[in-house]
């Protein structure tokens, strides 16, 4: 279905992708999946803290395709970084995932615990845990730092980017070091449904406003992750290769930035952006 990109460690990673944030372990999350596949998705992006990769690997193992045919992401959760935790973890989530490697393993939040927590991350890739790595949530100064400390780049830095949150400053800062830029919560969890501007646009090429969304988004060049439980809207959501938004519709839609975050993460910062303390 949808193309795949080149990491700067030479694989390959499609650029459309299933967000498993939110669907039940169990039913859910297998409905989900599977409509996914059938659908085309080949990359999932999963979390220790979505609370559901039994039932994501239970899905992805009865799916006839093999292992190397889909792309399968994984985060590390603030409790378990530093230089000893990241083995402990990842085998955790493979052993609930029933697999053996993840394409991908992120840093899922910033901490004071990071730099060890991506020296042990070489380990990881070393042990074939995990085939590329990468981080989320990290600002381009922490971003900038951690390649600084470590002389090693992540290939997938995964941030929140919507039209509400267009972050147009990361694009150029991702194309430079070399890194893919993927937006997570590219619906802007819904809260674009009433828009004007986005019904408009689809009005006129009779598409949904998700599909305008993430159009957007993908003229934008980014790798995007959407989700959702409900396998028409799983369908509809990949259906965004037969259309094209023309220049001034993605200008509009650059228009609607406000800088603003749909995210409400359980936790605090410390004045350098750094996770102090999170919730389970
Ligand atoms: N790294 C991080 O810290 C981080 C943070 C947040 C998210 N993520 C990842 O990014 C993924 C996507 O982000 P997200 O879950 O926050 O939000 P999102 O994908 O922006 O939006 C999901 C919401 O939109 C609805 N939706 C989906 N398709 C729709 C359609 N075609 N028409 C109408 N409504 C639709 C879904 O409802 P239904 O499910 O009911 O259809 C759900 O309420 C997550 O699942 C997760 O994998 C990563």
């Amino acid at each position: 279905m949808a193309e795949q990109v080149l990491l700067n460690n030479r694989r390959a990673m499609p650029r459309l992708g299933l967000g498993l944030w939110g669907p039940r372990d169990g039913r859910e999350t297998l409905v989900a999946v599977e409509a996914a596949l059938e659908a085309g998705y080949r990359l999932f992006d999963s979390a220790s803290a979505y609370h559901n990769e039994k039932s994501l690997g239970q899905a992805l193992r009865a799916s006839s395709l093999k292992r190397n045919e889909y792309f399968l992401v994984g985060k590390i959760w603030n409790d378990d970084q530093g230089f000893h935790g990241p083995k402990e973890a990842i085998k955790r989530s493979l052993e609930a995932l029933g697999l053996e490697y993840f394409d991908l393993y992120l840093i899922h939040w910033p901490t004071r615990a990071s730099l060890d927590t991506w020296r042990a991350f070489q380990e990881l890739r070393d042990l074939g845990l995990t085939r590329s790595i990468g981080v989320a949530n990290f600002s381009p100064e922490q971003l900038k730092d951690l390649i600084e400390a470590t002389k090693v780049k992540p290939q997938v830095w995964q941030m929140e980017i919507h039209p509400l949150r267009a972050r147009p400053d990361l694009s150029p800062i991702a194309t430079e070091l070399g890194i893919e830029l993927m937006a997570y919560s590219p619906l802007a969890r819904g809260r674009l449904k009433k828009n004007q501007i986005i019904g408009r646009i689809a009005q006129s090429l009779e598409r949904s406003f998700s599909q305008i969304i993430l159009r957007w988004a993908w003229q934008r060049g980014l790798s995007l992750i959407p989700k959702s439980i409900r396998p028409e809207r799983i369908q509809e959501n990949a259906r965004i290769f037969d259309f094209e938004l023309s220049k001034e519709q993605m200008l509009a839609i650059n228009r609607l930035d406000q800088g603003q975050s749909v995210l409400k993460p359980p936790f605090v910062f410390d004045e350098a952006g750094y996770v102090l303390s999170s919730l389970k």
